[in-house]
């Protein structure tokens, strides 16, 4: 029989719910192990591990949605076993064939089938696959064994009462170097972020915006989302670097926009003091799907794109389509969707 568990699906918000089984796999010797389901939430590791000290580390966020027919579906899982395995070699960590991660997340969301919020709730099962460097080390060197994990936990919808603009300030610190890690889903740049955010968040912002580290001129990162424009004449602009992380959802979006809405799309520099050629924007990735931006605080000045209350029409239509296909409502191109059977 099903099990069932006593929780409030609409009232979920993003705080660590312990489920039932989480994946945990060993590479040792040059080899993974085949990776088992276990009860234990704890992971037990040397006290000289390297992701403890030396960053070396790395982690994916992506999720499990529940279809009208009861279903339940994984969106692009090759994209986040392509990133992962970028953010892998970028520290110097072994790399994970994109059929065990893949696998490794469908019994993952077996296992916890009955956390699997119900569909219509807009909550979601996230799933957070990571990397660590363990063993005994003591030098700054790759570490000489690693465990590969995968938990999950049900999330609410990133709006409760529909979606709706915030605003957000440009940070006074980088999220990374222009040749350094911006790329990889590593720790250590979230560490970094950590400061920014929270002084957005007191000057009572969102979060902060990153420009480019090398010049500061042009917008990269939105807190920890991608930064998305509609230009005056309907063209779908999205920045491009070699620090900003790769977001799925925002590379969705492309094609959404072109595909689907049929935009023009481009990936290109988006400087800060052009905010005008934008009549909507927004920030996006797998937590929110799109968070339509209101205004961008700049040396004192806010600079209001749709409206500080309304969503723009173009990013209303971007949000429903990925949103109806990530939930099973909305055609879905080929190879997006894995079904958790
Ligand atoms: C720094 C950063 N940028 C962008 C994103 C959005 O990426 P995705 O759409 O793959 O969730 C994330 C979330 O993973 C992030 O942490």
């Amino acid at each position: 029989m099903c099990k069932t568990v006593d929780i409030d699906w609409s009232n979920l918000g993003f705080s660590y719910i312990k489920t039932d089984l989480r994946y945990v796999s060993k590479w040792k010797d040059g080899n993974w192990d085949e990776g088992t389901l276990v009860e234990d939430h704890h992971l037990s590791i040397s006290e000289s591990s390297t992701a403890l000290h030396y960053g070396q580390q790395c982690f994916e966020g992506l999720k499990a949605y529940r279809t009208k027919s009861g279903k339940i579906q994984l969106f692009r899982p090759n994209q986040n076993a392509k990133r992962i395995n970028d953010s892998c070699k970028r520290v110097l960590m072994p790399e994970i064939p994109e059929d065990k991660f893949i696998d490794a997340c469908i019994q993952v969301v077996k296992a916890n089938e009955h956390y699997v919020p119900p569909y219509g709730t807009g909550a979601t099962l996230y799933l957070r696959p990571f990397v660590i460097g363990v063993g005994d080390n003591i030098g700054v060197k790759p570490a000489p064994e690693y465990i590969f994990c995968v938990f999950c936990l049900p999330v609410g919808p990133y709006f409760k009462g529909g979606m709706a603009p915030v605003n957000f300030t440009v940070s006074q610190y980088d999220r990374a170097a222009p040749y350094g890690t911006g790329a990889a889903k590593v720790g250590g740049n979230y560490a970094g972020s950590l400061l920014s955010h929270e002084l957005a968040v007191k000057k009572g912002f969102a979060d902060c915006i990153y420009l480019d580290p090398l010049t500061h001129t042009k917008i990269e990162e939105v807190g920890a989302a991608n930064f998305f424009g509609i230009t005056k004449d309907n063209k779908f602009i999205t920045p491009k670097s070699p620090s900003i992380l790769p977001s799925i959802t925002k590379y969705s979006l492309l094609h959404v926009a072109k595909e689907y809405l049929e935009m023009e799309v481009a990936e290109r520099d988006v400087l800060i003091d052009q905010l005008d050629e934008f009549k909507e924007a927004g920030a996006c990735g797998t937590a929110a799907v799109i968070t339509p931006i209101g205004g961008i605080e700049y040396k004192g000045k806010l600079h209001v794109f749709h409206s500080k209350t309304e969503v723009g029409p173009v990013t209303k239509k971007l949000y429903d389509t990925l949103y109806g296909i990530q939930f099973g409502d909305v055609k879905a191109p080929k190879g997006w969707i894995v079904e958790v059977k």
